[in-house]
């Protein structure tokens, strides 16, 4: 069965590649490279043996979208491609929006004339701005994002709910990812950011390997366990198998939305030390003032995925730091040998 993998070179999406291969599935990338490079996936070919078909252009092409479609029998789409740095979104709004949602109506209209009415969508536990309970279930309420990224992912679940509401043939699958971190286990693909890391994982990380000199930890006076901002990190393998869980859990027409999380929260001081264990080194680390726009903790009920997909996260947090140190270790330049 063909799948489109929309930004299937990212980060996520070259391990959803893996695991779709892995489970017999036939993925088609579109990417622009505009946060990625073609490397990942002759990675996913090193890893799986097989070669992921690849259309290089953007998902606002609708003349390509045409090409592949026409070209592919493609049964479901799994959209990744996106724009997904909260800091830029800020700074440049437009481009943001343009992408994101631009992006994906213009995906959506091209599966239309198609006839492909299936569609895995990457949203994000940003769309409960600030959580009303802890943990999140996919019942909470969502809204009160506090930048264009956030908001982005609001208004593309609506539109794609909007979308079934007036076609019922459509199926939606909305998979709220919390804190994807990790690489896959061979080492060989694994996140690769440009400059310096905004997230936690990946700052870590360039410390670790003697890139950066220390940690900044963003406050260490909120109402948490040890006063630092707690996160639920799910293994982007894990993750990437929620993808195929999901395509083949949920075989009627409707919208569903399911939390991809572990249920459990560890504390950036914990995550630090999770580090230490597995690079074996201690990280110097300085408490900073807190970061604009972030909240004190967010972690997920993953109870509905287990429940209706029968998928549930497996690797724990010394898995997670584990194969984060063996990808930055066998690329201390990512994809840039
Ligand atoms: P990524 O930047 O590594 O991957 C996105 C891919 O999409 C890149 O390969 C990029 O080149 C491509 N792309 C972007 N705009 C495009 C366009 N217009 N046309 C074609 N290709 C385009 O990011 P990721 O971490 O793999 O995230 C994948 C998806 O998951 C994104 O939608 C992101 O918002 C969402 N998400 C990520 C996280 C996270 O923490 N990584 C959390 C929640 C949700
Ligand atoms: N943090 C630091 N120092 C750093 C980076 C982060 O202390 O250098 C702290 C943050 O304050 C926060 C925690 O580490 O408490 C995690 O921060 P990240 O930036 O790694 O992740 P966020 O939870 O802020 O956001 C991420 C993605 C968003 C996504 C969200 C939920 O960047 O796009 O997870 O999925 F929406």
């Amino acid at each position: 069965m063909k799948i489109l993998v929309t930004g299937g070179a990212g980060y996520i999406g070259s391990h959803t590649c893996v695991e779709l291969i892995n489970s017999g599935y036939e993925p088609i990338v579109i990417d622009n490279f505009c946060n990625s490079q073609p490397e990942s996936l002759r990675r996913v070919q090193k890893i799986t043996g097989k070669k992921p078909v690849v259309y290089e252009g953007d998902i606002r092409d609708a003349e390509l979208l045409d090409k592949i479609f026409s070209e592919n029998e493609i049964e479901w789409v799994i959209h990744f491609a996106g724009l997904k740095a909260v800091g830029e979104s800020c700074v440049k709004p437009i481009e943001y929006y343009d992408n994101n949602i631009c992006g994906t109506l213009t995906l959506v209209d091209a599966m239309r004339r198609h006839g492909c009415k299936k569609i895995v969508f990457s949203s994000s536990a940003t769309v409960y701005g600030t959580p009303e309970k802890l943990p999140l279930t996919e019942e909470c309420k969502t809204g009160g994002t506090t930048n264009p990224y956030g908001t982005s992912k609001l208004f593309q679940e609506k539109i794609l709910s909007d979308i079934y509401a007036s076609d019922n043939e459509w199926t939606v699958i909305l998979l709220r990812y919390f804190n994807p971190i990790g690489a896959h286990a061979s080492g060989l693909i694994g996140e690769d950011p440009r400059g310096i890391p905004n997230n936690l994982s990946p700052y870590i990380a360039k410390v670790a390997i003697g890139e950066l000199p220390e940690v900044g930890v963003f406050g260490n006076d909120y109402p948490t366990k040890d006063g630092t901002g707690v996160r639920d990190y799910i293994h982007v393998v894990d993750l990437a198998k929620g993808h195929v869980a999901a395509i083949g859990g949920v075989n009627r027409s409707g919208v569903y939305v399911y939390n991809l999380g572990t249920g459990t929260g560890y504390s950036v001081l914990e995550v630090i030390m999770a580090f230490e264990r597995a690079c074996g080194k201690a990280i110097p680390y300085s408490i900073k003032p807190r970061r604009e726009g972030d909240i004190a903790e967010c972690y997920a009920d993953a109870s509905k995925a287990e429940r209706e997909l029968g998928w549930k996260a497996e690797l724990t947090i010394d898995d997670m730091c584990a194969s984060l140190w063996h990808w930055q270790q066998l690329n201390p330049h990512g994809y840039n040998k």
